[in-house]
């Protein structure tokens, strides 16, 4: 596990670029990582300006900073390049503060003109402070974040895939690095074949369903700005084992890739619930393969409809179960955050009775 700090260089609130730290932040917690925030803005502005490095809270700030083992910088742009409240404190770091540290630039702006400003304004002053990596940053359109009164953000499925990737490479870097700060360079993105996946019908408190769980947390998390640790515990694991329930993993090579669970919801109907795919693993197919699974064991127990419910902030899991013949049983031209929860169903299809011939007396 590494340290992480989150350095925020926006003046305003609220900020987007808080918000896609906090995206950030929330895929690092997931993947086992401490996270710390610091928020320059919240920094007395007098010995700020003045490089008073005499001053106990920006003598913390500057600690923190030497203290952490891995350093997310994000920015809004300002002027094509980063905002002067990020300038004037990285102006009081010592010259070799980040000594031995993986980096990770990240900035929201409103126009695709300064996409360039990660590379030609901010990695030059961070790589003269002799970090061990600065991983590649990313640009993130304002008009991609979506800030929620309750804290939540939704980015973009355009601006969140490929910030999953540099996210997934920064803590590739970190853990390659470990103490001895390897010059390892990130490996790509991961491809899955089929062949290459098992499935298995496991117990929801078997190990192999932890990453599952724990990064469903993070998800609904960064999306409704709150724990949802206790929508998890609403259903006891009992529900989604026999004989009423099923809990199916996908695994590669050992490791949890994606995954679902059904319940009973009434006699005839089974409720989807926890459907997963690892962000790495994501737009292979195999959430519509964890559907086809979840489809075949709820035929198998006896069902004939799936139910299901996914949340406003999640266009992609709507995406999934329309592709997949669901119907919406609620307005798709309405408002999503008016609409709160969005359910859908699915006749299953119940499979031919078997012709029985009647034996005939000899
Ligand atoms: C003073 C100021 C200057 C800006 N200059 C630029 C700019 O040069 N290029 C750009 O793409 N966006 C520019 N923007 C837009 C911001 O980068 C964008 O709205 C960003 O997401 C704001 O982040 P925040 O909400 O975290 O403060 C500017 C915004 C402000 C307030």
């Amino acid at each position: 596990m590494a340290r992480i700090l989150s350095i925020s260089g926006s003046p305003q609130t609220p900020s987007r670029t808080d918000g896609v730290l906090a995206y950030v932040g929330r895929r690092l917690t997931g993947r086992g990582h401490e996270v710390e925030v610091l928020s320059l803005r919240d920094l007395p502005p007098g010995p700020l300006l003045s490089a008073d490095l005499s001053d106990p809270t920006i003598a913390a700030a500057v600690a923190r900073v030497v203290d952490a083992d891995a350093v997310v910088i994000g920015s809004p742009v300002y002027k094509a390049a980063y905002s002067g409240l990020l300038k004037t404190f990285l102006d009081l770091l010592p010259q070799f503060a980040l000594s031995g540290k993986v980096l990770l630039p990240v900035v929201t702006g409103g126009s695709p003109a300064h996409v360039l400003a990660v590379d030609y304004a901010l990695r030059p002053v961070l790589a003269s402070m002799n970090p061990a990596h600065v991983g590649a940053g990313w640009f993130v359109a304002a008009s991609q974040v979506r800030l929620y009164p309750d804290g939540g953000v939704l980015l973009d499925p355009l601006a969140a895939r490929p910030l999953d990737d540099v996210v997934d490479a920064f803590t590739t870097t970190i853990e390659l690095l470990g103490d001895a700060h390897r010059g390892a360079t990130a490996p790509g993105r991961p491809r899955t074949g089929p062949a290459e996946i098992v499935v298995s019908d496991v117990h929801l408190t078997d190990p192999a369903a932890a990453p599952l769980l724990a990064d469903l947390v993070v998800e609904y998390g960064t999306r409704y700005g709150r724990d949802a640790t206790a929508e998890f515990d609403r259903f006891p694991a009992a529900d989604f084992a026999a004989p009423d329930g099923s809990f199916v993993l996908l695994r590669r090579n050992g490791e949890t890739v994606a995954g679902g669970a059904i319940r009973r919801y009434d006699g005839q109907t089974a409720e989807v619930k926890r459907v997963w795919t690892a962000p790495r693993f994501r737009r292979q197919g195999l959430a519509r393969r964890v559907l086809v699974e979840l489809e075949r064991r709820a035929a198998d127990l006896g069902y004939r409809r799936l139910y299901l419910t996914t949340g406003p902030r999640q266009p992609e899991a709507a995406g999934l179960y329309l592709a997949a013949g669901y119907t919406p049983l609620y307005d798709r031209t309405a408002d999503p955050e008016t609409v709160g929860k969005h359910p859908f169903a699915k006749a299953l299809e119940v499979p031919a009775a078997p012709v029985v011939l009647a034996e005939r007396a000899s």
